[in-house]
């Protein structure tokens, strides 16, 4: 009886064994392909709802084939980390700042150029010219693959005292992402630059590790920096976008039609994230105000063509390693 039932249960794990296969081979093909997808910021960013809003639609339309795990608010990395951790598998897609891709080109340090663009519609006309597209693949043969642009918004000056003029910042330390043109640019003003993760960010503020920082809206009221900073300048100065990205290893192993769905899903994602960014930011802004926690100060047509001179020497300190071909297509894109 024993021999039997040992019998009949290496038939049935025989079976179960076999079901698992399909008949074009894919050994594991009724397992659903996880997605991780970390970030750094709040579900409440452009970003936080972007990575939600494609987890949703993917688990929508490929219901059983993919799934997707969002981890935000630093939960599993840092930016810099998460680079690596795509490369390794642990993680298959993440939406860094474009500030933080200068280990892997430097033509993205376009986006840190200050008073380069003139507001968020012009970004998104230079990202979908052929130049601005190109841009997605300049990381080259490191592993990685750029997906899409997604929108933040643009970034307000802050510190514990009003900052109106560029003199105003001499000698205070300011919290900068990795980014070599965000150092050069603080440094522009007598300031000193300190690159930190994002996540350190409010206790750098609470603490006075830095005297100041630069942020769009959606950070800083998401991140509370509204509670450890007096004054907000509305300088708009410079961009904070991400660049959606894969490994290579992962988007090329996948099978063509979740891709083909996958790159579907992207792009209705993008254009959604990019065509709510400009209002979410001006209601984080608002709130920001309604808090009564701090100040935001107007800057006056004069004030800020006193910033605007005093950061835009940057430009040409980078022009060569970002290629005047792509500064001229970026300033053309100006409306
Ligand atoms: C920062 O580090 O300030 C930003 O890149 C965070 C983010 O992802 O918006």
């Amino acid at each position: 009886m024993l021999k039997y039932i040992l019998g009949l249960s290496l038939v049935i794990l025989a079976m179960t064994g076999c079901n698992k296969g399909d008949s074009d081979g894919h050994a594991s093909s009724d397992k659903p392909i996880t997605i991780k997808f970390s970030h750094v910021v709040a579900e409440s960013t452009p970003k936080g709802i972007g990575a939600n809003r494609f987890k949703e639609l993917v688990e929508q339309r490929l219901a059983g084939r993919v799934e997707v795990e969002v981890y935000p608010n630093s939960q599993l990395y840092d930016d810099n980390k998460v680079m690596e951790a795509l490369l390794l598998g642990d993680v298959h897609m993440a939406a860094p700042s474009l500030a933080k891709f200068g280990k892997y080109t430097k033509k993205l340090q376009i986006f840190d150029l200050p008073f380069l663009f003139n507001d968020l519609s012009s970004i998104e006309k230079f990202q979908l010219s052929d130049t601005g597209r190109n841009l997605l693949s300049s990381m080259g043969d490191t592993g990685y693959h750029g997906l899409a642009y997604w929108h933040n918004g643009l970034k307000q000056l802050s510190a514990n005292k009003p900052l109106r003029n560029p003199e105003d910042a001499k000698g205070l330390k300011f919290r900068i992402q990795q980014s070599d043109v965000l150092q050069v640019q603080f440094e522009q003003v007598e300031a000193s630059p300190q690159k930190l993760a994002f996540a350190e960010v409010y206790n750098a503020l609470q603490t006075g590790v830095v005297d100041g920082a630069e942020n769009p809206w959606a950070n800083i009221y998401s991140k509370k920096f509204h509670e450890v900073q007096k004054y907000f300048s509305e300088s708009n100065h410079g961009y904070l976008g991400y660049m959606l990205v894969t490994s290579d290893s992962f988007w090329n192993g996948l099978p063509e039609d979740i891709r083909a769905e996958l790159e579907t899903i992207i792009a209705e994602v993008t254009t959604e994230v990019n065509a709510e960014a400009s209002k979410l930011s001006m209601d984080y802004r608002q709130k920001v105000i309604d808090s009564g926690r701090t100040e935001v100060l107007a800057l006056t047509e004069e004030e800020l063509t006193k910033w605007r001179e005093a950061m835009k020497p940057v430009w040409a300190k980078f022009e060569d390693e970002i290629g005047k071909d792509v500064v001229d297509a970026a300033l053309s894109s100006n409306q």
